[in-house]
């Protein structure tokens, strides 16, 4: 092991000196809850070995999440931080032990400043309310993950995750104007301010979206703010087959001369699922696969002619069906029905890869293409739904009922992954490298990129002891 991995561990003075410092409520070394926070959404059965927590910290402050880095860089001690635990890439997995800095007290909105359109948070602050409260001052916080109702801003930051609106409005990073940052030595930073043009110095406040808890810990973050689109209204299209579906993506922008907030794409096998555990009808759940096509406008008449437009293009480009849904109960159930997917999945397999790839969007019908052959060629089940008009898929490949079925898996992801490549794809659209995708970094970047991140992880902390075990590897 290199010595950048030598640690020590939580003993009784660590736990001591933790509990004098932000108060014994604000610490844990309860086995049962050591278990339910080492690990994120990503299913145990994906790890070789176990990973688990030896202290658990809940700071109040970012003069709480200071002192406990100071104690952990003075000793030596690994620290996870953790959001709501909804992660897809085992980032809040505590890879050597040490610490797991849970946010769920750090959960105040501070302030909504109507004149700069900006709302100041702390990490643990569940997304959705977020937008809850911006939508009551007729705002929008753009930001928009699938788990948005659960995910901490804290973990979004952190991941840069997109979701469902990223094709108009940016994924999380794009939201974000400035950053309260703890480093690893315990000094606390601020990065950014509550400017829309900023080229003072290097920009260290996106740097840390995407970071995943690596290089240092968000206390606070002043989010963008828009104003809220008055009208809205989803369009489910049903085409026979994926290839028709995919196609039309890029019609929807280039001949509807629009931007739609979302364009999400659900296959047969997504909408049969979806369908079946949630036990009600689905709209579209016998068709071959199905668009959602968001339309949001301030005046209803142009947003009445948007739909027209696109409702014609759907059906000129091979949709079989177009349902709207412009009231809060329609929209609900077919938001319900795309959100479900991965939990669908999960409760119905144990044994699966959830791919996050990503491709220029002229190349998803090949990318499906690609997963069919790859998969049939096996007699594997996939199931594929994602952010169609981004280009970032999530294609579900179901393992086999054997005993080998890690490796077959195996061998599947490094076959798409070689595709993927060629189409100047990436590993990873939104939901992080992590602990999960790791090992597959050098298939992706090249070694002097890999070298880089090395260096700009040691810069800022050069104990390594920020989430260690992520995003690289390093011969630990
Ligand atoms: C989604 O798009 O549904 C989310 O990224 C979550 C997931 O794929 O599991
Ligand atoms: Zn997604």
């Amino acid at each position: 092991m290199s010595s950048i991995f030598s640690y020590n561990k939580v003993d009784k003075k660590i736990l001591y000196l933790l509990r004098s410092t932000i108060g014994d409520k604000n610490v844990s070394s309860d086995k049962e809850k050591l278990i339910s926070y080492s690990h994120d959404e990503v299913p145990p059965s994906a790890y070789e070995s176990e990973y688990r927590a030896e202290a658990l910290v809940f700071p109040e402050c970012s003069a709480h999440v200071s002192e406990i880095m100071k104690i952990a860089s003075a000793n030596r001690i690994p620290v996870t931080p953790r959001g709501a635990g909804t992660g897809l890439s085992g980032g809040a997995l505590p890879a050597f032990g040490g610490i797991v800095m849970s946010f769920e007290k750090m959960n105040r909105i501070i302030e909504l400043d109507e004149k700069n359109l900006t709302v100041t948070v702390e990490p643990g602050v569940v997304t959705s309310e977020i937008s809850k409260l911006a939508a009551r001052h007729d705002l929008l916080y753009a930001g928009d993950p699938c788990s948005g109702d659960a995910s901490f801003i804290g973990g979004n930051i952190a991941e840069n995750a997109g979701g469902n609106k990223v094709i108009k409005y940016g994924a999380t990073g794009a939201q974000v104007l400035a950053l309260e940052v703890v480093l690893a030595d315990g000094t606390v930073i601020w990065f950014g301010g509550k400017r829309r043009k900023d080229v003072t110095g290097l920009d260290f406040t996106h740097l840390m979206a995407g970071s995943e808890g690596t290089l240092a810990i968000i206390t606070k973050a002043v989010l963008k703010l828009l104003p809220l689109p008055r009208h809205s209204i989803d369009l489910l299209a049903a085409f026979q087959d994926a290839e028709t579906a995919i196609a039309f993506v890029p019609q929807i922008i280039k001949k509807g001369g629009i931007i739609p907030a979302s364009i999400e794409f659900m296959d047969k096998k997504a909408l049969e699922l979806v369908e079946k555990y949630l036990g009600n009808p689905v709209p579209a759940s016998d068709a071959g696969a199905a668009l959602i096509i968001q339309l949001e406008e301030n005046d209803p008449d142009v947003l009445e002619k948007e739909y027209e437009r696109i409702g014609t293009l759907s059906k000129e480009n091979g949709a079989s069906e177009v349902y709207v849904a412009d009231t809060r109960s329609t929209k609900e159930r077919i938001w319900q029905a795309r959100k479900a997917i991965p939990e669908a999945t999960s409760f119905f397999y144990n044994r699966y890869t959830k791919e996050d790839l990503a491709v220029p969007i002229d190349r998803v019908p090949e990318l499906l293409e690609n997963i069919k052959k790859v998969c049939l060629g096996r007699d594997l089940e996939w199931v594929a739904y994602g952010h169609a008009g981004d280009g970032n898929m999530h294609c579900t490949v179901i393992g086999p009922d054997t005993e080998d079925w890690h490796e077959v898996l195996l061998k599947v992801q490094e076959e798409i992954y070689s595709a993927v490549i060629d189409m100047g794809g990436t590993l990873s659209g939104e939901h992080g490298i992590g602990f999960k995708r790791k090992k597959f970094m050098k298939l992706f970047l090249s070694k002097d990129h890999l070298e880089l991140i090395k260096r700009v992880k040691l810069a800022f902390d050069p104990d390594n002891i920020l989430n260690p075990g992520k995003l690289v590897e390093w011969n630990e």
